[in-house]
């Protein structure tokens, strides 16, 4: 098994009969991170993203970093689609894909493109994506990871989730890490966080109905 990170955006969840009623309004937000290589950044910036979710008390949050889970390329020999899947890698990356209502991409720019680890992630699954919005957060160079982010949101539509407009990307993003190591962004991005998330939530709801109305 692999290693994740649990955020839950309001305490008052763990206190008595509030718990069940509050989480009703919880949407599972998955915070998938792009890049595998050892000393990667994409975790301390989904870190980040996923304390301004949980702020919102709006979602329940965990990071799916791609780095610890580890898929190895894509091994099935039947096509997602018909979710016959042989390898416990898979049923596991399926059964947290499909918990979620709701996904945030952080994706780095890997030659003008996002990382082919990502890639690979979605490949394996089809149905636990759709229907579903999806907000990205890129970084990179001067770019702020631009091209990354249009080339995912091409594929994420692809798989009948919604990209959203509004994105966060951070240009020169080594600028916001300090000498201890903490990401630390500017107000611009956090106003854009903030403007990302205020969407996520609305088409959260919508897609639940268009989910459920089949
Ligand atoms: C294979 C590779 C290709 C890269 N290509 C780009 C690029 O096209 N544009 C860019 O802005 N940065 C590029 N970079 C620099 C990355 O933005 C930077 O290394 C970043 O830390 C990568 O994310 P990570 O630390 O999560 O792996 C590249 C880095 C690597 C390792």
């Amino acid at each position: 098994m692999y290693t994740t990170i649990i955020l839950l955006a309001n305490v008052r969840i763990f206190e008595g009969t509030k718990k069940s009623k509050q989480s009703q309004f919880m949407y599972n937000l998955k915070i998938i991170s792009s890049t595998v290589r050892p000393g990667r950044k994409g975790p301390m910036i989904a870190a980040w993203i996923a304390e301004k979710a949980a702020q919102t008390g709006k979602f329940e949050v965990e990071i799916l970093d791609l780095g610890a889970i580890n898929l190895p390329m894509m091994n099935e020999a039947n096509p997602p689609i018909r979710k016959n899947y042989e390898h416990e890698h898979t049923r596991n990356w399926s059964a947290k894909i499909e918990a979620a209502d709701v996904f945030i991409f952080v994706t780095a720019e890997y030659d003008f493109n996002y990382p082919a680890p990502l890639r690979n992630a979605i490949e394996y699954l089809y149905s636990e994506w759709n229907y579903k919005a999806a907000g990205i957060v890129s970084y990179g160079g001067i770019s702020a990871g631009t091209r990354a982010a249009n080339s995912l949101k091409a594929d994420l539509a692809t798989m009948s989730m919604v990209p959203l407009v509004h994105g966060v990307n951070f240009p020169m993003f080594t600028q916001f890490i300090t000498e201890e190591d903490e990401f630390v962004p500017n107000e611009i991005s956090h106003k854009s966080a903030e403007t990302m998330l205020i969407d996520l939530i609305r088409w959260t709801k919508g897609l639940k109905v268009i989910k459920e109305n089949k």
